[in-house]
């Protein structure tokens, strides 16, 4: 084949894509440069993994590519669509193909787990009661929860309930890009493997691209695809789980060896 003939990558085959996004803060006239000419393609159906240290700007980097922050410079794609060219407020329609589990899960506690779950399939009070419970009840399924967590309030739920049903309001609206912050801080070993379990097992059964910050590095190793790193706003390192150990990278190494 030569090269004519080789299917040309394009935007459309990208879920997300990155060219030389730079986004600083500034504190009392000085500047703090968070991210640095990033450039990132994630496939569609792949799963992406960040890493990097407290502070680093991965956070700052997924509220960018989701719009919740402005960028400074740079484009921004999502599936084929140059998102940072839109103005906020034209966004919706692309939101709803977008989801995210937040630092901290973010249910709202004065809402029941059921009207949590279906708060984003139900804006406009559309559904009848009835609809609502079959449909709360269908995503718990998904994450390992049963009708009888229907009318409880999320104080009433232990963390790695909360984490679930926060889960089960994310895959309700059935995304096609997810975006996962810290998916298991604050869980034991055992709760963080379940959480693992479901950003594999419901991003698969939505066939969805995912994106998770984590700084665990059993759920990166678990769950990625492709890992990358973020260090002093730059993605200093991309590769995949298997090739980490053995990668000629001191920050890198550093990183997944506590070494600071
Ligand atoms: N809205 C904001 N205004 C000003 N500075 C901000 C804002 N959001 C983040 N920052 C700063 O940007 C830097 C990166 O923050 P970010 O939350 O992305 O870190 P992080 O890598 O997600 O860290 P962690 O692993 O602790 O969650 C920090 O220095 C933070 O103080
Ligand atoms: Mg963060």
């Amino acid at each position: 084949m030569n090269n004519t003939e080789k299917p040309m990558e394009t935007n459309k085959n990208m879920a997300i894509k990155l060219q030389n996004v730079s986004k600083s803060f500034f504190s009392e006239g000085v500047e703090k440069v968070v991210l640095k000419n990033i450039n990132l393609e994630i496939k569609q159906g792949e799963s992406y993994v960040l890493i990097g240290g407290s502070g680093t700007g991965k956070s700052v980097l997924i509220k960018s590519i989701m719009g919740i922050l402005d960028i400074d410079k740079g484009d921004i794609f999502l599936d084929g669509v140059e998102v940072s060219k839109i103005p906020k407020n034209k966004r919706i329609k692309m939101k709803s193909s977008i989801g995210m589990l937040f630092q901290g899960g973010a249910l709202f506690d004065s809402m029941s787990v059921c009207d949590n779950v279906v708060f984003g399939i139900n804006v406009h009070n559309r559904l009848s009661k009835e609809e609502a419970k079959n449909i709360a009840v269908e995503n718990l399924e998904l994450v390992g929860l049963d009708s009888s967590v229907l009318s409880l309030y999320p104080s009433e739920l232990s963390g790695g309930m909360q984490k679930r049903v926060a889960f089960a309001r994310l895959i309700a609206t059935k995304p096609k890009i997810v975006f996962f912050d810290e998916p298991t801080s604050g869980l034991d070993p055992i709760m963080s493997n379940v959480i693992n379990d479901l950003i594999i097992k419901t991003t698969k059964y939505l066939g969805a691209t995912s994106f998770t910050i984590t700084h665990d590095m059993g759920s990166a190793k678990k769950i990625a695809d492709r890992i990358g790193m973020l260090y002093k706003a730059e993605i200093v390192w991309e590769g995949t789980p298997n090739s980490i150990n053995t990668a000629d990278n001191k920050t890198l190494n550093n990183f997944i060896n506590g070494i600071y």
